[in-house]
């Protein structure tokens, strides 16, 4: 088989995600994966910079995931969750409760990342109405991105995901994040203000207040400050509001600590995680929250959380992410990360005087720039120039970011910045 025969019966049959389908006349056709590269059909190789999708924390193929996920296929795939249960997301609920800590100790699991954005929500709107309270608003930052289901699009807020959807989302109120995006900025104290603001007219209508920690991702990796998110938090609970934090993109060590949310000083009502906790092996998102709000919902069926999805709890899934937490124990991979990060800051170091370079910034295994002064579509365009040269990159409108899995090389990450550095001297 070669790329051009795959990508003729791909194209004849599938709808790719997140893409303009006229804009391809081919696909590229993985063949195999392993550590940070891909090869595909006719064998050449990519330096995947995205971790694909921001899924891939701990390598393509890592052996010890695929194994316990292959023995867990030999004794239990997947068993009804309502009701029942197994040993692997047992002891994968004991782990993450124990890894957030206190007063995080009652796991609800999806599987992916949008339903656990939905589960949040629900849960928190739920809860306040099992309190006799009705809260039909739901309040995020401006340039979040949360997912793509209803919900999740609703309390997201680039626009171009949303613009087709006014009709049929959810209420949702949008406050003013920090930004230092050229032509664009956003002071913390004008933020602040915004937000008090918000809280003054609409407080008592708002369920929950969801924020991605750190990092707003496919907000062009905006990085506003911990003291930030601190104090923002804490106007919003003294306003009565539950906070959901979405560490969907940026938990499992992506930020520089386990948990994004541990640099922020803050403890949230809900934590949405998904991506990374299968290190990319499997589809596979949970919640956690506190035993307080879970308590609400006992009593009569009629208050139960009823939410379900078929896959829920999933064995291989939660086999496979109990591979990742042994990993993370047993590797020291947050203390590997911080050399690995400085490596990255300085391979790409020669980019943050560049004249057509703006805001370059970093935070824990994530790097980011802004390209300026540069012809329109070109930032677009080096997508496809990167594939030439053996690289995975997707460029946020203007923002070039890194954003590889953990296991990647010195020789990779050197690679990586020489090419990228010679595109943009090309722009
Ligand atoms: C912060 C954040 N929340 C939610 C999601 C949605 O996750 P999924 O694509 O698995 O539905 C994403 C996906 O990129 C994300 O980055």
């Amino acid at each position: 088989m070669t790329n051009a025969e795959l990508s003729k019966r791909d194209l004849a049959h599938i709808w790719h995600p997140c893409s303009q389908m006229s804009d391809y006349d081919e696909i590229i056709p993985i063949k195999q994966a392993y550590g940070a590269v891909l090869r595909d059909f006719d064998g050449k190789e990519y330096i995947d910079c995205v971790s694909s999708w921001w899924v891939n924390i701990l390598g393509h193929s890592n052996e010890r995931i695929a194994k316990a996920i292959a023995n867990q296929a030999d004794k239990l795939a997947q068993v009804i969750l309502a009701g029942f249960s197994h040993e692997a997301i047992i002891k994968l609920s004991e782990r993450l409760c124990a890894s957030l800590g206190a007063p995080f100790n009652k796991c609800f699991y999806g599987d992916n990342g949008s339903a656990a954005v939905e589960i949040a929500l629900k849960m928190s709107y739920h809860k306040n109405k099992l309190q006799g309270l009705e809260k039909p608003l739901f309040l995020n930052l401006k340039n979040s991105y949360h997912g793509e289901t209803i919900g999740a699009l609703s309390v997201g807020d680039v626009e171009i995901y949303k613009l087709s959807y006014g009709g049929i989302l959810i209420n949702a109120i949008s406050t003013k994040v920090p930004m230092s995006f050229k032509d664009n900025e956003v002071s913390e104290d004008e933020a602040l203000s915004d937000l008090a603001s918000i809280l003054k007219d609409y407080g008592h209508k708002i369920s929950a207040f969801i924020a991605e920690p750190l990092i707003q991702c496919a907000g062009n990796m905006n990085m506003p400050s911990p003291s930030f998110y601190k104090k923002a938090c804490e106007m919003v609970k003294n306003a009565r509001i539950d906070v959901i934090f979405d560490e969907i993109a940026v938990g499992f060590g992506r930020t520089g600590t386990m948990w994004a949310f541990n640099q922020i000083g803050f403890v949230p009502d809900f934590i949405c995680i998904s991506k990374g906790i299968t290190g990319g092996f499997m589809p596979f998102s949970v919640v956690l929250t506190n035993d307080s709000i879970y308590n609400e919902f006992l009593g009569d069926f009629s208050r139960a959380f009823l939410h379900s999805h078929s896959y829920t709890g999933n064995a291989l899934a939660a086999a496979g992410a109990n591979a990742v937490l042994d990993i993370f124990e047993d590797e020291n991979i947050i203390e590997k990360n911080r050399s690995l990060s400085a490596f990255i800051l300085a391979e790409f170091a020669s980019l943050k005087n560049h004249k057509k370079v703006h805001n370059f910034r970093q935070c824990g295994m994530v790097l980011a720039f802004d390209l300026i002064n540069v012809p329109k579509n070109s930032v677009k365009n080096m997508r496809f120039e990167a594939l030439k040269r053996g690289l995975v990159l997707r460029p946020l409108e203007n923002c070039v970011y890194f954003m590889p899995p953990y296991v990647i090389s010195h020789e990779q990450i050197s690679y990586a910045a020489r090419q990228i550095k010679q595109m943009i001297d090309e722009l």
